[in-house]
């Protein structure tokens, strides 16, 4: 299989755990009909963004995996986890993210650092009341 798609036996395998993780997670912050055209984050369901740098991969928009950052008291960035490259999920890692496909690397708001990547990840629109971070493309 992890030969028909060009990764290793270890990145697509890398790619799986993510892509369970994240499917585990957005069972627990939210329904599948918000899968469509938003995504609402209950923030209080992911103690890593209690904290100023924390991330979390919350669900799933659009077929797309999305993750959160907390880059203020008050600030959240959400993110497209594909990478633009050639579509691989980037990971957190330290502190940004890493493609496990060909090595991207973005800092921690999505912005390229180096590798073949030609940007940056997608950020997506926001929206906070209440509690509840809503996600739009
Ligand atoms: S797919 Fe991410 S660097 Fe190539």
């Amino acid at each position: 299989m992890s030969e028909e798609i060009g990764l290793t036996r270890r990145q697509a395998l890398g790619a799986m755990v993510a892509l369970c993780g994240a499917g585990a997670v957005a069972a627990a912050g939210a329904t599948p009909a918000q899968a469509a055209s938003r995504l609402k984050v209950r923030l209080s369901q992911f103690p890593t963004l209690k904290k100023v740098g924390g991330v979390a991969n919350v669900g799933v928009l659009a077929g797309r995996q999305v993750a959160v950052v907390r880059t203020g008291k008050k600030m959240y960035v959400a993110l497209d986890r594909t990478c633009p490259h050639a579509g691989a999920i980037v990971s957190a890692s330290g502190s940004g993210w890493t493609c496990p496909a060909h090595g991207s690397q973005f800092d921690l708001d999505g912005d390229r650092v180096s590798g073949p990547t030609p940007t940056g990840l997608r950020k997506l629109k926001t929206r906070r009341k209440r509690g509840v971070l809503t996600v739009s493309g």
